[in-house]
């Protein structure tokens, strides 16, 4: 376990920061992209703080201590959450200013006690019982619309040809974009991880700034059209819930607009990756696939177990408010904190074999995937029927798919969103168990 705030604290450690740990750090890099959970085992056993200069950030990887940040939300500020890592260069502003972008913070930024009340009001139009009901069957039928498309070719990509896809829908669905809209919202949405927790080169950046200009002026058109014409789906809630009396000071139009930019962010490729995680585990521990496949109710646990394992969201920011200790090191205020969510998500003193992948661990919802406390992702139970009925329907339809041999993956290079950008596979359609599957 580790250590905790009645030791004494590693003031050392403080004032000379550079370990052998913090050398071997480079979250940008391939061979820690590919395996990031080896040097965290290191990093949780011998130096469970350090701090990184090249980040400028103290790297923090125990559960109890990532569990800390989290929850002392008087010594830890969210507001750096999703900040770029890397400063803007002019070519990304300009495209920024050519869409008039003012992003403005949204929740995930926000600390109390402004956070505290829109939470509430944006927990009640996104993720309402009614709401979630609504949007269960339309998961259900993409899904079933996407496996369609390529159950009787024996072979696809399931992140471009499904979990890309697939999220992005329910977002635009969730938000009432009109379905002659949604090609043209779809191109808008880019690999934005990058962006906002990775070093992309300039013309990457600038590229990445042009979408989300663009992406921008269309959720402007639609926050407005709603203004004039509010429906049934989430951005309409919202405004109900500015326009009832007593609420006026909770939103403005421009607070809408970016609750619609960064719902997608925090909507898309956060599921798009933990299914494509999942799907992989799944694929290369044979075992626990054809475990679900004979015994669909095991599909929630699996999920539990994939945000475990191989969770999207690894990594996520704090900036330290007030001096504060964590794994017996002082933090002065203004340090920044990187809480490694993924290695408290193998940290053994509370997931025993915890580098096991098992879709039956009686404790895999304990998992930090969607953060903690306060700002607790509020997009968790939508993330979690996603998944689940991506993993029916799949291991409904192909329970005989296996990976393409001898694939390499490929992940963004970023410190906090992880999954592979292709997963291919393959099958024999002849052999698909439900007969209108079948090639004729
Ligand atoms: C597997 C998929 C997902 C993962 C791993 C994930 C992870 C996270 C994490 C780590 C946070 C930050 C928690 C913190 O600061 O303590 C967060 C916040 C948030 N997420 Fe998710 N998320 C996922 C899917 C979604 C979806 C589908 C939506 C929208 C429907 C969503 C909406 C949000 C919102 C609105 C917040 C801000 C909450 C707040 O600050 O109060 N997320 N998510």
């Amino acid at each position: 376990m580790s250590s905790s705030l009645s030791e004494e604290p590693r003031t050392d450690a403080a004032r000379c920061p550079v370990s052998h740990l913090a050398e071997k750090f480079d979250p940008f890099n391939d061979p820690y992209l590919q395996d990031p959970y080896s040097l965290w085992q290191e990093a949780r056993q011998d130096e469970p703080v350090f701090y990184s200069p090249s980040l400028d950030y103290w790297i923090v990887s125990r559960y109890d201590d990532v569990r800390q940040i989290f929850m002392d939300t008087d010594s830890f500020s969210a507001s750096i959450s999703i900040t770029p890592l890397k400063e803007l260069c002019a070519a990304a502003i300009d495209e920024l200013v050519k869409a008039q972008m003012v992003m403005g913070p949204s929740l995930v930024n926000e600390d109390p006690p402004l956070h505290t009340d829109r939470r509430k009001h944006i927990r009640d139009a996104l993720v309402s019982p009614a709401r979630i009901e609504q949007v269960r069957p339309r998961i259900r039928e993409f899904a079933n619309r996407y496996i369609d498309g390529f159950v009787q070719r024996g072979q696809a990509d399931l992140v471009t040809d499904f979990a890309w896809e697939i999220p992005a829908l329910v977002a635009f669905a969730l938000m009432g974009v009109p379905d002659e809209d949604v090609e043209r919202a779809k191109e808008y949405s880019g690999r934005l991880a990058l962006f906002t927790w990775g070093y992309p080169s300039e013309e990457e950046q600038t590229q990445l700034a042009a979408g989300m200009g663009q992406y921008w002026t269309y959720a402007k058109e639609h926050v407005q059209r709603r203004l004039e014409e509010p429906t049934d789906d989430y951005i309409s809630e919202l405004i109900r819930a500015w326009r009832t009396p007593g609420n006026e000071e909770l939103f403005d139009e421009n607070y809408l607009v970016t609750t619609m930019m960064n719902f997608l962010f925090a909507g898309h490729e956060t599921t798009t990756n933990a299914t494509a995680n999942g799907l992989r585990a799944l694929m290369e521990n044979r075992d626990q696939w054809d475990a679900l496949c004979a015994d669909p109710s095991l599909a929630p646990n699996a999920v539990e177990e994939i945000l475990r394992y191989s969770s999207s969201v690894i990594a996520w920011r704090r900036e330290v408010v007030k001096d504060v200790v964590v794994g017996g090191v002082e933090l002065p205020a203004g340090s920044k904190v990187l809480a490694v969510t993924g290695s408290a998500n193998h940290d053994e003193s509370v997931f025993p074999d915890a580098e096991k992948f098992d879709i039956t661990r009686s404790n895999a919802k304990k998992h930090f995937a969607f953060g903690l406390g306060r700002h607790l992702c509020l997009g968790a139970a939508l993330a979690r029927i996603e998944m689940q009925i991506f993993l029916e329907e799949l291991s409904r339809r192909l329970p005989h798919m296996r990976l393409v041999a001898g694939q390499d993956f490929a992940y963004s290079p970023n410190t906090s969103f992880r999954g592979p950008e292709h997963l291919r596979v393959e099958w024999d359609p002849s052999a698909n168990p439900i007969e209108a599957d079948r090639p004729s």
